[in-house]
Protein backbone atom coordinates (compact mmCIF):
# COMPACT_ATOMS: atom_id res chain seq x y z
CA UNK A 1 0.00 0.00 0.00
CA UNK A 2 1.30 3.74 -0.85
CA UNK A 3 1.25 5.66 2.33
CA UNK A 4 -0.56 8.98 2.15
CA UNK A 5 0.09 11.95 3.98
CA UNK A 6 -1.07 12.71 7.50
CA UNK A 7 -2.09 15.93 6.19
CA UNK A 8 -4.37 14.66 3.70
CA UNK A 9 -6.40 12.67 6.62
CA UNK A 10 -7.11 15.51 8.35
CA UNK A 11 -8.32 17.20 5.45
CA UNK A 12 -10.44 14.39 3.81
CA UNK A 13 -13.20 12.76 4.84
CA UNK A 14 -12.47 10.11 2.03
CA UNK A 15 -10.27 8.25 4.12
CA UNK A 16 -12.97 8.19 6.97
CA UNK A 17 -13.34 4.02 8.21
CA UNK A 18 -10.61 3.03 5.47
CA UNK A 19 -7.55 1.28 6.34
CA UNK A 20 -4.58 3.52 5.34
CA UNK A 21 -0.52 3.65 5.44
CA UNK A 22 1.13 6.67 6.94
CA UNK A 23 4.70 7.46 7.55
CA UNK A 24 6.05 9.56 9.97
CA UNK A 25 8.42 10.59 12.85
CA UNK A 26 7.33 9.65 16.51
CA UNK A 27 6.76 13.07 18.62
CA UNK A 28 5.67 11.23 21.98
CA UNK A 29 4.71 7.94 23.00
CA UNK A 30 2.93 7.67 26.12
CA UNK A 31 1.09 4.96 28.17
CA UNK A 32 2.55 2.39 26.19
CA UNK A 33 -0.52 3.12 23.96
CA UNK A 34 -0.61 6.43 22.33
CA UNK A 35 2.37 7.59 19.67
CA UNK A 36 1.93 11.06 18.36
CA UNK A 37 2.98 11.12 14.58
CA UNK A 38 4.15 13.53 12.52
CA UNK A 39 5.42 13.30 8.76
CA UNK A 40 5.65 16.99 8.00
CA UNK A 41 3.19 17.21 5.80
CA UNK A 42 1.76 19.95 8.52
CA UNK A 43 1.97 21.26 12.34
CA UNK A 44 -0.77 18.14 13.20
CA UNK A 45 0.43 14.81 14.71
CA UNK A 46 -2.20 12.30 14.20
CA UNK A 47 -2.86 10.23 17.38
CA UNK A 48 -2.00 6.74 16.65
CA UNK A 49 -3.77 3.71 18.94
CA UNK A 50 -1.81 0.39 19.66
CA UNK A 51 -3.77 -2.73 20.96
CA UNK A 52 -0.47 -3.11 23.41
CA UNK A 53 -1.68 -6.24 24.84
CA UNK A 54 -1.24 -7.95 21.83
CA UNK A 55 1.99 -6.07 20.68
CA UNK A 56 5.50 -7.88 21.28
CA UNK A 57 6.78 -6.10 24.06
CA UNK A 58 10.49 -6.07 22.46
CA UNK A 59 8.77 -4.30 19.61
CA UNK A 60 6.53 -1.90 21.88
CA UNK A 61 10.08 -1.17 23.58
CA UNK A 62 11.32 -0.02 20.02
CA UNK A 63 8.57 3.11 19.24
CA UNK A 64 10.56 6.01 21.36
CA UNK A 65 10.44 9.82 20.36
CA UNK A 66 12.51 10.37 17.09
CA UNK A 67 12.02 6.63 15.77
CA UNK A 68 10.36 6.29 11.80
CA UNK A 69 7.28 4.47 11.89
CA UNK A 70 4.77 2.86 9.09
CA UNK A 71 1.92 2.30 10.36
CA UNK A 72 -1.35 0.53 8.98
CA UNK A 73 -4.28 1.36 10.93
CA UNK A 74 -8.30 2.59 10.50
CA UNK A 75 -9.13 6.12 10.55
CA UNK A 76 -11.70 6.52 13.35
CA UNK A 77 -13.55 8.65 15.55
CA UNK A 78 -11.06 9.64 18.60
CA UNK A 79 -12.65 9.06 21.73
CA UNK A 80 -10.00 11.55 23.52
CA UNK A 81 -11.36 15.85 23.64
CA UNK A 82 -8.02 16.82 22.18
CA UNK A 83 -8.49 15.41 18.39
CA UNK A 84 -11.04 14.53 16.70
CA UNK A 85 -9.41 11.50 14.27
CA UNK A 86 -7.18 8.76 15.41
CA UNK A 87 -5.70 5.95 13.48
CA UNK A 88 -6.80 2.35 15.35
CA UNK A 89 -3.64 0.79 14.52
CA UNK A 90 -4.16 -2.52 12.87
CA UNK A 91 -0.22 -3.41 12.60
CA UNK A 92 3.02 -1.32 12.09
CA UNK A 93 7.13 -1.85 11.48
CA UNK A 94 10.01 -0.08 13.03
CA UNK A 95 11.86 1.76 9.76
CA UNK A 96 14.29 3.50 11.80
CA UNK A 97 14.72 2.98 15.66
CA UNK A 98 15.98 6.04 17.87
CA UNK A 99 17.92 6.43 21.35
CA UNK A 100 15.35 8.35 22.84
CA UNK A 101 18.38 8.80 25.80
CA UNK A 102 20.33 10.70 23.60
CA UNK A 103 18.13 12.29 20.79
CA UNK A 104 18.67 15.75 20.50
CA UNK A 105 14.78 16.63 20.10
CA UNK A 106 13.61 16.07 23.45
CA UNK A 107 10.03 16.64 23.86
CA UNK A 108 10.43 20.24 25.54
CA UNK A 109 11.66 23.17 24.62
CA UNK A 110 15.24 23.80 23.33
CA UNK A 111 16.98 27.10 23.26
CA UNK A 112 17.59 28.04 19.03
CA UNK A 113 21.27 28.52 19.99
CA UNK A 114 21.12 24.13 20.67
CA UNK A 115 18.81 23.82 17.92
CA UNK A 116 21.38 25.89 15.24
CA UNK A 117 24.03 23.18 16.58
CA UNK A 118 21.53 20.50 15.32
CA UNK A 119 20.47 22.04 12.18
CA UNK A 120 19.94 18.81 10.83
CA UNK A 121 17.25 17.61 13.12
CA UNK A 122 15.67 21.28 14.14
CA UNK A 123 13.38 21.14 11.25
CA UNK A 124 11.57 17.37 13.19
CA UNK A 125 10.62 20.91 16.00
CA UNK A 126 7.27 22.86 15.25
CA UNK A 127 8.73 26.03 14.98
CA UNK A 128 11.39 25.07 12.59
CA UNK A 129 8.76 22.75 9.79
CA UNK A 130 6.60 26.24 10.32
CA UNK A 131 9.59 28.46 9.42
CA UNK A 132 10.75 26.07 6.81
CA UNK A 133 6.90 25.42 5.42
CA UNK A 134 6.12 29.11 4.99
CA UNK A 135 9.80 29.51 3.30
CA UNK A 136 8.75 27.19 0.69
CA UNK A 137 5.29 29.04 0.29
CA UNK A 138 7.36 31.97 0.32
CA UNK A 139 9.47 30.54 -2.87
CA UNK A 140 6.53 29.90 -4.43
CA UNK A 141 4.48 32.90 -4.08
CA UNK A 142 7.66 34.28 -5.76
CA UNK A 143 7.23 32.58 -8.53
CA UNK A 144 3.89 32.69 -8.76
CA UNK A 145 3.77 36.38 -9.00
CA UNK A 146 6.73 37.01 -11.79
CA UNK A 147 4.89 34.15 -13.59
CA UNK A 148 1.17 36.10 -13.72
CA UNK A 149 2.91 39.11 -14.76
CA UNK A 150 4.80 38.54 -17.81
CA UNK A 151 8.41 38.39 -16.38
CA UNK A 152 10.96 35.67 -17.38
CA UNK A 153 12.77 33.59 -14.93
CA UNK A 154 16.42 33.55 -15.98
CA UNK A 155 19.35 31.90 -14.37
CA UNK A 156 22.13 34.08 -13.96
CA UNK A 157 25.83 32.64 -13.53
CA UNK A 158 27.24 31.55 -9.88
CA UNK A 159 30.89 31.72 -10.52
CA UNK A 160 31.42 35.37 -11.99
CA UNK A 161 34.70 37.60 -13.11
CA UNK A 162 32.59 40.93 -12.33
CA UNK A 163 31.82 42.61 -8.78
CA UNK A 164 28.29 43.72 -9.53
CA UNK A 165 28.64 45.77 -5.96
CA UNK A 166 31.92 46.84 -6.47
CA UNK A 167 32.45 46.63 -2.80
CA UNK A 168 35.16 43.77 -3.30
CA UNK A 169 33.57 41.05 -0.55
CA UNK A 170 33.51 38.16 -2.50
CA UNK A 171 34.66 34.62 -1.92
CA UNK A 172 37.52 33.29 -4.33
CA UNK A 173 36.96 30.77 -7.04
CA UNK A 174 40.25 28.81 -7.96
CA UNK A 175 41.47 25.51 -9.06
CA UNK A 176 45.00 26.83 -8.08
CA UNK A 177 47.65 24.82 -5.87
CA UNK A 178 47.57 27.27 -2.68
CA UNK A 179 50.80 25.44 -1.41
CA UNK A 180 52.37 26.35 -4.67
CA UNK A 181 50.65 29.79 -6.45
CA UNK A 182 51.94 30.76 -9.50
CA UNK A 183 53.05 34.39 -10.15
CA UNK A 184 54.04 36.29 -12.79
CA UNK A 185 57.57 38.23 -14.01
CA UNK A 186 56.38 41.12 -11.60
CA UNK A 187 55.58 38.76 -8.22
CA UNK A 188 51.43 38.75 -8.79
CA UNK A 189 49.33 35.89 -8.85
CA UNK A 190 49.04 34.95 -12.47
CA UNK A 191 45.67 33.75 -12.99
CA UNK A 192 45.87 32.92 -17.11
CA UNK A 193 46.99 29.43 -14.96
CA UNK A 194 43.83 29.76 -12.89
CA UNK A 195 40.84 26.97 -14.38
CA UNK A 196 38.96 30.35 -15.93
CA UNK A 197 42.12 32.18 -17.40
CA UNK A 198 41.13 34.72 -15.27
CA UNK A 199 40.43 35.94 -11.56
CA UNK A 200 37.31 34.47 -10.91
CA UNK A 201 34.39 34.73 -7.47
CA UNK A 202 30.63 33.65 -6.06
CA UNK A 203 28.44 36.18 -7.31
CA UNK A 204 27.00 38.88 -4.66
CA UNK A 205 23.74 39.68 -7.13
CA UNK A 206 23.03 38.59 -10.73
CA UNK A 207 21.84 41.69 -11.21
CA UNK A 208 24.61 42.67 -14.01
CA UNK A 209 23.44 39.73 -16.29
CA UNK A 210 19.67 40.11 -15.25
CA UNK A 211 20.24 43.47 -17.12
CA UNK A 212 21.33 42.10 -20.26
CA UNK A 213 18.29 40.05 -20.27
CA UNK A 214 16.02 42.80 -19.38
CA UNK A 215 17.18 44.36 -22.50
CA UNK A 216 16.21 41.47 -24.75
CA UNK A 217 13.40 39.91 -22.76
CA UNK A 218 11.68 42.61 -21.30
CA UNK A 219 10.85 41.89 -17.54
CA UNK A 220 13.05 39.20 -15.77
CA UNK A 221 13.04 38.32 -12.49
CA UNK A 222 16.39 35.78 -10.84
CA UNK A 223 16.64 33.77 -8.06
CA UNK A 224 19.02 31.92 -6.36
CA UNK A 225 21.82 31.88 -4.13
CA UNK A 226 24.39 35.14 -3.73
CA UNK A 227 27.82 35.10 -1.74
CA UNK A 228 29.16 38.36 0.31
CA UNK A 229 32.35 37.64 2.21
CA UNK A 230 31.77 40.78 4.77
CA UNK A 231 32.78 39.69 7.78
CA UNK A 232 29.39 40.79 9.96
CA UNK A 233 28.19 38.88 12.38
CA UNK A 234 24.86 39.88 12.96
CA UNK A 235 21.42 38.68 13.21
CA UNK A 236 20.70 40.30 10.03
CA UNK A 237 23.94 39.12 7.76
CA UNK A 238 24.48 35.56 6.43
CA UNK A 239 27.32 34.81 4.25
CA UNK A 240 25.48 32.74 1.72
CA UNK A 241 21.89 34.28 0.92
CA UNK A 242 19.55 33.56 -1.61
CA UNK A 243 18.04 37.21 -3.58
CA UNK A 244 15.15 37.89 -5.24
CA UNK A 245 16.32 40.02 -8.44
CA UNK A 246 13.56 41.04 -10.69
CA UNK A 247 14.97 43.65 -13.61
CA UNK A 248 12.86 45.46 -16.31
CA UNK A 249 13.17 47.39 -19.42
CA UNK A 250 11.29 51.12 -20.09
CA UNK A 251 10.83 51.25 -16.24
CA UNK A 252 11.83 54.05 -14.21
CA UNK A 253 12.32 54.51 -10.36
CA UNK A 254 8.77 55.38 -9.84
CA UNK A 255 7.44 52.43 -11.47
CA UNK A 256 10.82 50.16 -9.82
CA UNK A 257 9.37 51.43 -6.52
CA UNK A 258 5.50 50.68 -7.07
CA UNK A 259 6.54 47.25 -8.38
CA UNK A 260 8.45 46.62 -5.05
CA UNK A 261 5.44 47.30 -3.23
CA UNK A 262 2.92 45.30 -5.26
CA UNK A 263 5.17 41.95 -5.50
CA UNK A 264 5.81 42.80 -1.21
CA UNK A 265 2.21 43.14 -1.03
CA UNK A 266 1.60 39.81 -2.99
CA UNK A 267 3.56 37.24 -1.43
CA UNK A 268 2.18 38.16 2.01
CA UNK A 269 -1.39 38.12 1.12
CA UNK A 270 -0.18 34.88 -0.10
CA UNK A 271 1.18 33.05 2.71
CA UNK A 272 -1.49 34.56 4.91
CA UNK A 273 -4.04 32.56 2.65
CA UNK A 274 -1.94 29.82 2.78
CA UNK A 275 0.10 28.84 5.69
CA UNK A 276 -2.73 29.83 8.30
CA UNK A 277 -1.67 27.22 10.79
CA UNK A 278 1.94 27.60 10.55
CA UNK A 279 1.27 31.06 11.24
CA UNK A 280 -1.15 30.66 14.01
CA UNK A 281 1.52 28.62 15.73
CA UNK A 282 4.13 31.09 15.16
CA UNK A 283 2.45 34.08 16.60
CA UNK A 284 1.26 32.47 19.57
CA UNK A 285 4.70 31.41 20.32
CA UNK A 286 5.93 35.24 19.86
CA UNK A 287 2.90 36.20 21.84
CA UNK A 288 4.23 33.99 24.97
CA UNK A 289 7.79 35.32 23.99
CA UNK A 290 6.37 39.03 24.51
CA UNK A 291 4.67 37.92 27.89
CA UNK A 292 8.48 37.83 29.14
CA UNK A 293 9.39 40.87 28.32
CA UNK A 294 8.40 44.43 30.18
CA UNK A 295 4.73 46.35 29.28
CA UNK A 296 6.67 49.20 27.33
CA UNK A 297 9.31 46.65 25.22
CA UNK A 298 6.26 44.60 23.89
CA UNK A 299 4.86 44.81 20.40
CA UNK A 300 1.88 46.70 19.71
CA UNK A 301 0.53 44.30 16.97
CA UNK A 302 0.79 40.30 17.18
CA UNK A 303 2.38 38.56 14.29
CA UNK A 304 -0.43 38.34 11.93
CA UNK A 305 -1.78 42.15 12.86
CA UNK A 306 1.86 43.13 11.88
CA UNK A 307 1.36 41.06 8.34
CA UNK A 308 -2.34 42.85 7.60
CA UNK A 309 -1.08 45.74 8.39
CA UNK A 310 1.68 46.01 5.42
CA UNK A 311 -1.02 44.80 3.59
CA UNK A 312 -3.88 47.54 4.40
CA UNK A 313 -1.19 50.32 4.53
CA UNK A 314 0.20 52.50 1.89
CA UNK A 315 4.06 52.43 1.99
CA UNK A 316 5.75 56.04 3.09
CA UNK A 317 8.04 57.43 0.45
CA UNK A 318 10.67 60.00 1.19
CA UNK A 319 14.06 60.89 -0.38
CA UNK A 320 17.23 60.65 1.91
CA UNK A 321 17.32 64.56 2.17
CA UNK A 322 14.38 63.95 4.15
CA UNK A 323 15.15 60.90 5.86
CA UNK A 324 18.31 62.80 7.00
CA UNK A 325 16.66 66.24 7.99
CA UNK A 326 14.28 63.84 10.29
CA UNK A 327 17.21 62.05 11.85
CA UNK A 328 19.50 65.21 12.64
CA UNK A 329 16.27 66.69 14.27
CA UNK A 330 15.34 63.46 15.92
CA UNK A 331 15.71 63.15 19.84
CA UNK A 332 18.21 59.87 19.69
CA UNK A 333 19.96 61.72 17.91
CA UNK A 334 20.23 65.06 19.75
CA UNK A 335 20.49 63.08 23.13
CA UNK A 336 23.09 61.29 21.60
CA UNK A 337 21.84 57.99 22.12
CA UNK A 338 22.61 56.80 18.32
CA UNK A 339 26.21 55.30 17.77
CA UNK A 340 26.87 56.71 14.86
CA UNK A 341 25.54 60.63 14.88
CA UNK A 342 24.11 62.02 11.89
CA UNK A 343 25.35 65.35 11.15
CA UNK A 344 25.19 66.11 7.68
CA UNK A 345 23.89 64.97 4.50
CA UNK A 346 25.79 62.75 3.26
CA UNK A 347 26.20 60.36 6.12
CA UNK A 348 25.26 56.38 5.22
CA UNK A 349 22.04 55.35 7.21
CA UNK A 350 23.37 52.42 9.60
CA UNK A 351 20.41 50.05 10.57
CA UNK A 352 19.93 51.87 14.18
CA UNK A 353 19.00 55.04 12.10
CA UNK A 354 16.69 52.94 9.16
CA UNK A 355 14.88 50.77 12.43
CA UNK A 356 13.95 54.81 13.81
CA UNK A 357 12.48 55.92 10.73
CA UNK A 358 10.58 53.10 11.12
CA UNK A 359 9.70 51.84 13.77
CA UNK A 360 9.37 55.20 16.16
CA UNK A 361 8.98 57.96 13.05
CA UNK A 362 6.22 56.86 10.67
CA UNK A 363 5.40 52.85 12.18
CA UNK A 364 5.12 51.61 8.40
CA UNK A 365 7.32 49.94 6.11
CA UNK A 366 9.06 53.07 4.32
CA UNK A 367 10.61 53.70 0.56
CA UNK A 368 13.70 55.92 0.64
CA UNK A 369 15.05 57.07 -2.49
CA UNK A 370 17.41 59.47 -4.30
CA UNK A 371 20.62 58.91 -1.91
CA UNK A 372 24.31 60.73 -2.27
CA UNK A 373 26.19 58.75 -5.57
CA UNK A 374 29.26 58.75 -2.91
CA UNK A 375 27.55 55.61 -1.24
CA UNK A 376 25.90 53.86 -3.70
CA UNK A 377 26.81 51.02 -6.82
CA UNK A 378 28.28 52.50 -9.77
CA UNK A 379 25.46 51.36 -11.84
CA UNK A 380 23.00 53.61 -10.36
CA UNK A 381 21.46 56.35 -12.21
CA UNK A 382 22.31 59.88 -11.92
CA UNK A 383 20.19 62.97 -10.78
CA UNK A 384 20.28 66.18 -12.69
CA UNK A 385 21.54 67.39 -9.86
CA UNK A 386 24.91 65.58 -9.76
CA UNK A 387 25.10 64.40 -6.73
CA UNK A 388 22.44 62.12 -6.10
CA UNK A 389 21.13 58.66 -7.58
CA UNK A 390 17.92 56.97 -8.63
CA UNK A 391 18.40 54.20 -5.61
CA UNK A 392 16.02 53.47 -3.33
CA UNK A 393 15.78 51.12 -0.23
CA UNK A 394 13.11 49.34 1.18
CA UNK A 395 12.91 49.45 5.17
CA UNK A 396 11.13 47.11 6.81
CA UNK A 397 9.81 47.08 11.23
CA UNK A 398 12.07 45.22 12.91
CA UNK A 399 13.89 44.05 9.52
CA UNK A 400 15.66 47.30 8.62
CA UNK A 401 16.50 47.17 5.14
CA UNK A 402 14.59 44.11 3.37
CA UNK A 403 15.06 45.40 -0.31
CA UNK A 404 17.87 47.68 -2.23
CA UNK A 405 17.10 48.58 -6.10
CA UNK A 406 17.47 51.49 -8.41
CA UNK A 407 17.23 52.75 -11.81
CA UNK A 408 20.41 52.16 -14.04
CA UNK A 409 22.53 54.74 -15.60
CA UNK A 410 21.51 54.12 -19.56
CA UNK A 411 24.09 56.57 -20.55
CA UNK A 412 27.49 55.52 -21.83
CA UNK A 413 29.59 58.39 -21.22
CA UNK A 414 27.77 59.08 -17.94
CA UNK A 415 28.63 55.09 -16.84
CA UNK A 416 32.24 55.07 -18.08
CA UNK A 417 32.82 58.03 -16.01
CA UNK A 418 31.57 56.44 -12.92
CA UNK A 419 33.13 52.70 -12.93
CA UNK A 420 36.45 54.95 -13.71
CA UNK A 421 35.46 57.37 -10.69
CA UNK A 422 35.53 54.15 -8.42
CA UNK A 423 38.33 52.73 -10.12
CA UNK A 424 36.89 49.46 -11.52
CA UNK A 425 38.63 47.83 -14.40
CA UNK A 426 36.36 48.81 -16.84
CA UNK A 427 37.75 46.15 -19.76
CA UNK A 428 36.11 43.53 -17.42
CA UNK A 429 32.12 45.16 -17.88
CA UNK A 430 33.01 45.38 -21.09
CA UNK A 431 29.94 43.48 -22.13
CA UNK A 432 27.59 45.16 -19.43
CA UNK A 433 28.43 48.93 -20.90
CA UNK A 434 27.92 47.14 -24.53
CA UNK A 435 24.56 47.18 -22.94
CA UNK A 436 24.57 51.02 -23.55
CA UNK A 437 25.77 50.89 -27.00
CA UNK A 438 23.36 48.86 -28.79
CA UNK A 439 19.87 50.02 -28.19
CA UNK A 440 20.08 51.89 -25.03
CA UNK A 441 16.49 52.53 -22.66
CA UNK A 442 15.60 53.53 -19.29
CA UNK A 443 15.49 50.57 -17.11
CA UNK A 444 15.30 49.56 -13.31
CA UNK A 445 15.22 46.51 -11.06
CA UNK A 446 15.70 45.66 -7.30
CA UNK A 447 17.12 42.98 -4.92
CA UNK A 448 15.00 41.20 -2.04
CA UNK A 449 17.08 39.56 0.74
CA UNK A 450 14.56 36.27 0.65
CA UNK A 451 16.02 35.63 4.39
CA UNK A 452 14.91 39.06 6.01
CA UNK A 453 11.44 38.59 4.28
CA UNK A 454 11.09 35.51 5.96
CA UNK A 455 12.46 36.83 9.54
CA UNK A 456 9.23 39.25 8.49
CA UNK A 457 6.79 36.98 7.87
CA UNK A 458 7.70 34.12 10.48
CA UNK A 459 9.02 36.88 13.41
CA UNK A 460 12.52 35.11 14.20
CA UNK A 461 14.61 37.47 14.91
CA UNK A 462 17.86 35.73 13.69
CA UNK A 463 18.67 35.09 10.41
CA UNK A 464 20.24 32.28 10.93
CA UNK A 465 16.88 30.19 11.67
CA UNK A 466 14.87 31.04 8.55
CA UNK A 467 17.56 28.92 6.27
CA UNK A 468 18.04 25.53 6.41
CA UNK A 469 21.84 25.34 7.25
CA UNK A 470 23.02 28.74 7.64
CA UNK A 471 26.77 30.11 6.39
CA UNK A 472 28.13 32.80 8.78
CA UNK A 473 32.05 33.80 9.60
CA UNK A 474 33.52 30.50 10.83
CA UNK A 475 30.72 28.36 10.42
CA UNK A 476 29.83 26.24 7.80
CA UNK A 477 28.68 23.47 9.42
CA UNK A 478 26.08 20.77 7.86
O1 LIG B 1 21.25 46.23 -1.41
P1 LIG B 1 21.93 45.04 -2.05
O2 LIG B 1 23.39 44.87 -1.83
O3 LIG B 1 21.57 45.16 -3.59
C1 LIG B 1 22.08 44.42 -4.60
O4 LIG B 1 22.79 43.46 -4.52
C2 LIG B 1 21.55 44.87 -5.95
N1 LIG B 1 22.43 44.32 -6.97
C3 LIG B 1 20.12 44.40 -6.10
C4 LIG B 1 19.50 44.84 -7.41
O5 LIG B 1 19.30 46.01 -7.60
N2 LIG B 1 19.22 43.90 -8.29
O6 LIG B 1 21.20 43.72 -1.55
C5 LIG B 1 19.80 43.53 -1.76
C6 LIG B 1 19.16 42.93 -0.53
C7 LIG B 1 19.28 43.78 0.73
O7 LIG B 1 18.28 44.76 0.76
C8 LIG B 1 19.08 42.76 1.81
O8 LIG B 1 17.71 42.46 1.99
C9 LIG B 1 19.75 41.53 1.22
O9 LIG B 1 19.80 41.71 -0.17
N3 LIG B 1 21.12 41.33 1.75
C10 LIG B 1 21.44 40.38 2.63
N4 LIG B 1 20.71 39.43 3.24
C11 LIG B 1 21.35 38.59 4.09
N5 LIG B 1 22.68 38.64 4.35
C12 LIG B 1 23.46 39.58 3.75
N6 LIG B 1 24.78 39.59 3.99
C13 LIG B 1 22.85 40.50 2.85
N7 LIG B 1 23.31 41.53 2.10
C14 LIG B 1 22.24 42.02 1.44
Amino acid sequence: MNHISIIDIFNSEDYFSKEVNICGWVKTFRANRFIALNDGSSMKNIQCVIDFENTDPDKLKKISTGAALSINGEVVNSQGSKQSIEIQVNNFEILGESDAEVYPIQPKKHSFEFLRENAHLRTRTNTFSAVMRIRSSLSFAVHNYFNLNGFYYVHTPIITASDAEGAGEQFRVTTLDMKNIPVDESGTIDFKKDFFGKETNLTVSGQLEAEAFAMSLGKVYTFGPTFRAENSNTSRHLSEFWMIEPEVAFMDINGNMKLAEDFLKYIIDYVLKNNSEDLEFLETRLLNEEKQKPQNERNELSLIEKLNFVLENEFKVITYTEAIDILRNCKPNKKKKFKYLISEWGADLQSEHERFLVEKEFKCPVVIYNYPAKIKSFYMKLNEDGRTVRAMDILFPGIGEIVGGSQREERLDVLLNRIEEIGIDKKELWWYTDLRKYGTAVHSGFGLGFERLVMFVTGMSNIRDVIPFPRTPQNAEF
